[in-house]
């Protein structure tokens, strides 16, 4: 019987959270990154897998369909969710950032159009600065906007930055630094305190050494 169901994105961080996850005792041997399946028991028969598509995440873990997820700290910021954050796995690292053209300037300004597929996230930032904004939701390659005048600049979040540099554009200032967050079930913490704990002194651990 499982005691536990973990939600993962599917792709990079999924990947980087079993590696993780092997170090701290919990082995997926059955996982293959090829496979189309999307549930996975774990080699001792007690933590279930399912994959799923990031931002829908947290919508599992906050219904109770999975007590654990991971996610990116991108996502908790966009859309908050009533649920625990635990822990900073330290996978996943990049940052949000405002980016454009090269010669935009911003600090001046009171008024910009703004892409992004985080437009809560944008339309807060810009609103610290006191700078009034039109926000255009995108789903996507969101780099286009600045180029073909869609937008006079972009939030987005920048790992490498090559497809910054690839389309000619420059981060024009810094937001916030991200990762991947371990995120509880709160009645799942109540009800499976000690297996929840255990999992996260595990973790703890695992990311101890790596520091
Ligand atoms: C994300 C993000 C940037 C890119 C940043 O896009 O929106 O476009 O990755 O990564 P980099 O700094 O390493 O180049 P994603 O890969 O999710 O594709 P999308 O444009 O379809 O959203």
């Amino acid at each position: 019987m499982t005691l536990l169901t973990v939600a993962l994105a599917k792709g990079r961080i999924a990947e980087k959270s079993l590696l993780l996850f092997k170090s701290a005792g919990v082995h997926f041997s059955s996982y293959d990154k090829s496979s189309r399946k999307l549930v996975i028991i774990d080699d001792s028969n007690s933590i279930k897998l399912i994959l799923v598509k990031a931002v829908d995440v947290p919508t599992y873990v906050e219904k109770g369909a999975a007590d654990i997820g991971v996610i990116g700290k991108d996502i908790l910021l966009e859309d908050p969710r009533d649920i625990y954050e635990l822990l900073d796995l330290g996978i996943g690292n990049c940052k949000f950032a405002v980016a454009g053209l090269p010669e935009t300037e911003i600090g001046h300004q009171s008024f910009l159009t703004v892409a992004s597929k985080y437009p809560t996230v944008s339309k807060r930032h810009f609103d610290r600065k006191g700078i009034r904004t039109d926000i255009i939701k995108l789903n996507g390659s969101v780099e286009l906007a600045p180029l073909i005048g869609l937008a006079d600049v972009i939030v987005d979040i920048v790992e490498t930055g090559s497809t910054l540099k690839e389309n000619g554009l420059v981060v024009l200032e810094n937001i916030v630094d991200i990762s991947a967050r371990l995120i509880v079930n709160k009645a799942s913490y109540a009800i499976k305190n000690e297996i929840i704990k255990q999992f996260i002194s595990d973790l703890t651990t695992v990311l101890e050494v790596r520091v």
